[in-house]
């Protein structure tokens, strides 16, 4: 098990960089045309509705803002199943990139994007990513490893505007994913602090940032916590 396990990550990461010496040798008139479509597509990611299918399978929220306005986003990714997207292909898996991509907008618009009525400029956002749950059973099939890896890499694009974050909930399984998404997600991890599955460890860390009514009370927020917005 351990070896297949081995073998499939392996065979996740070679494809992957092939992948990506192919996308280098793109002329330039095909760089201007993706620059376009990807124009095109920021308007279509700010306006896209995903599907319940989607928010329900794979959610995140906006919990609040931070002592100097900054939205904070919270991920549960470890309850994501990427798996399941993956076996099915097509239309799910397309589904499953735009959510991502949606997420990494709002994370990128800071204080600008906000569901609520208050007017908050903050330029960045403050992430926290709950690895909780993530399972084997993710990390055994190469495909899914890679579409994970290829999505996380994304968090390179809002590398700036994330001013801080946390990986919480880090168990084996998902420590192996994070290790080989790290390279390929830029200076992003060098804002993001990882801690294990002992919340005694990383409660402290977050309520020293960020006030206890703006997190659910199983983050060490308050019990009449109330989340901005839910997307997921
Ligand atoms: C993908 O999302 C679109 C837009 O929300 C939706 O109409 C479509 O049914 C979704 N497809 C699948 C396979 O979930």
């Amino acid at each position: 098990m351990k070896l297949k396990l081995q073998f499939n990550l392996i065979l996740a990461i070679v494809s992957l960089n092939y992948r990506q010496a192919i996308a280098a040798t793109d002329d330039d008139t095909a760089k201007e045309g993706r620059v376009r479509d990807e124009a095109q597509r920021a308007v279509s990611i700010a306006t896209w509705l995903p599907p319940r299918e989607v928010t329900k399978k794979y959610p995140y929220y906006l919990s609040g803002y931070d002592s100097d306005s900054r939205p904070i986003y919270i991920v549960e990714m470890g309850r994501w199943d990427v798996r399941s997207a993956v076996e099915k292909g097509g239309k799910d898996l397309e589904n499953l990139s735009l959510h991502f991509q949606q997420l990494y907008y709002r994370i990128g618009q800071g204080g600008r994007f906000s569901a609520s009525e208050e007017d908050f400029d903050a330029p960045n956002s403050v992430v926290i990513v709950d690895w909780g749950d993530y399972s084997l059973q993710q990390l055994a099939s190469s495909r899914t490893v890679q579409a994970l890896i290829q999505n996380m890499a994304d968090f390179k694009t809002i590398e700036d505007s994330v001013s801080y974050g946390y990986f919480i909930n880090v168990n084996d399984a998902a420590e192996t994913l994070i290790s080989f998404a790290r390279p390929r997600m830029g200076k992003f991890m060098d804002r993001i602090e990882t801690f294990g599955t002992r919340r005694n460890e990383w409660i402290p860390k977050l309520l020293e940032k960020i006030p206890r009514s703006q997190l659910p009370p199983w983050y060490g927020g308050n019990p009449d916590f109330r989340s901005v917005a839910i997307y997921g």
